[in-house]
């Protein structure tokens, strides 16, 4: 494999890129830059173009307007040496199902241009970094979910790629193997690689990546970091209870008359919650309440959560917890 120049500031460089089956604009018009040796996050939910837009950039679909460069390279106008650079996971799914895990890495090392021994060499590696090797000799049609998300994932790395396409990589995995998966993606990000990974989660988009960009009906709504994002809703949240539901309607009323918002009660007629631009006003809105003679059973101030914020941002989605 010859090797290419990667030492371009962006893994990904995307401007407007637009997809379209039929009338559907799947990815209408995306912008995305990646810097290298970063975890980069798409969130979205199902239907968003995240999967769509890796396949642009993969050269594994054509844009129907827009452009791309992985690591200063065209995918339009070298597609050859992007996909030398790149690995997609996601693909191993035509691979024998009778061979052991090791017996098809060793294959797909060999189709890549290995020796023998170097592809046996590799296989055993990659099967150790990703605690495969007790299962290594098994079929791998005994594999759970989450070890053949590994295997496929191991499969991608053959060539070490410097930048890896990560299309939900825990979606469907239980809570162990999710976080061994994020171990796992930490680590390739610390010996080099830049990934791009997509994701329905918040918590996983807050747990590895650097910046994130939140995608909706294929458009790129907001973007930036993780801390950048939740402060963009804002303001946190605060939660009153009230002692006495009777009061409940008071105090509502002096919540907002205090704190200049609008407060929300809870369905059981006892919690109020407001959004919190000023912390110090809770002081005032404390006062304010014992001396109407109100008495609050619990006061707490609550940070967004990623969640929120999406829900901020695209409008969908939320579950009526409060009704004004
Ligand atoms: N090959 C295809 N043919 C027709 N429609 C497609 C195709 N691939 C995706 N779509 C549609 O494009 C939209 C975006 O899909 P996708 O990129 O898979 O979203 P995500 O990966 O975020 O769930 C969806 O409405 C989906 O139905
Ligand atoms: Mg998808």
């Amino acid at each position: 494999m010859k090797t290419v120049d990667t030492n371009s500031e962006w893994a990904v460089d995307a401007s407007g890129l637009v997809k379209t089956f039929g009338e559907n604009r799947a990815v209408d018009g995306v912008n995305l830059r990646v810097k290298a040796g970063t975890i980069y996050g798409v969130l979205g939910p199902n239907g968003a173009g995240k999967t769509t837009t890796i396949r642009m950039l993969a050269t594994l679909l054509k844009a129907d307007a827009g452009s791309a460069r992985i690591f200063g390279y065209d995918i339009a106008k070298d597609p050859q040496i992007v996909r030398q650079l790149i690995g997609v996971t996601g693909q191993y799914a035509s691979v024998d199902e009778s061979l052991s895990a090791t017996e098809n890495l060793i294959i797909f090392s060999r189709l890549l241009g290995l020796s023998r021994k170097e592809a046996r060499v590799k296989a055993e590696e990659l099967l150790e970094e990703f605690g495969l090797t007790e299962a290594a000799k098994r079929p791998l049609k005994h594999f759970s979910g989450g070890m053949r998300r590994r295997l496929d994932l191991a499969a991608s790395l053959i060539a070490r790629p410097p930048l890896i396409f990560l299309d939900e990589p825990t979606t469907g995995l239980d809570p162990r193997t999710r976080n061994q998966m994020w171990d796992t993606i930490r680590k390739l990000v610390k010996s080099g690689s830049t990934v791009l990974l997509t994701t329905q989660y918040l918590q996983e988009a807050d747990e590895l990546a650097d910046r994130v960009a939140v995608i909706d009906r294929g458009r790129v709504v907001a973007e930036g970091t993780v801390d950048e994002l939740k402060q963009s809703v804002g303001s946190s949240s605060l939660h009153v209870s009230i002692q006495n539901a009777d009061q409940i309607g008071a105090a509502k009323e002096l919540v907002e008359r205090i704190l200049n918002v609008q407060a929300a009660v809870s369905a059981e007629g006892r919690k109020i919650t407001v959004p919190l631009a000023d912390a110090d006003a809770v002081s005032d809105l404390l006062l304010a309440l014992r001396k109407e003679g109100i008495q609050s059973a619990e006061l707490s101030i609550q940070k967004p959560t990623l969640d929120e914020v999406f829900l901020t941002i695209t409008g969908k989605g939320a579950k009526k917890e409060v009704e004004s």
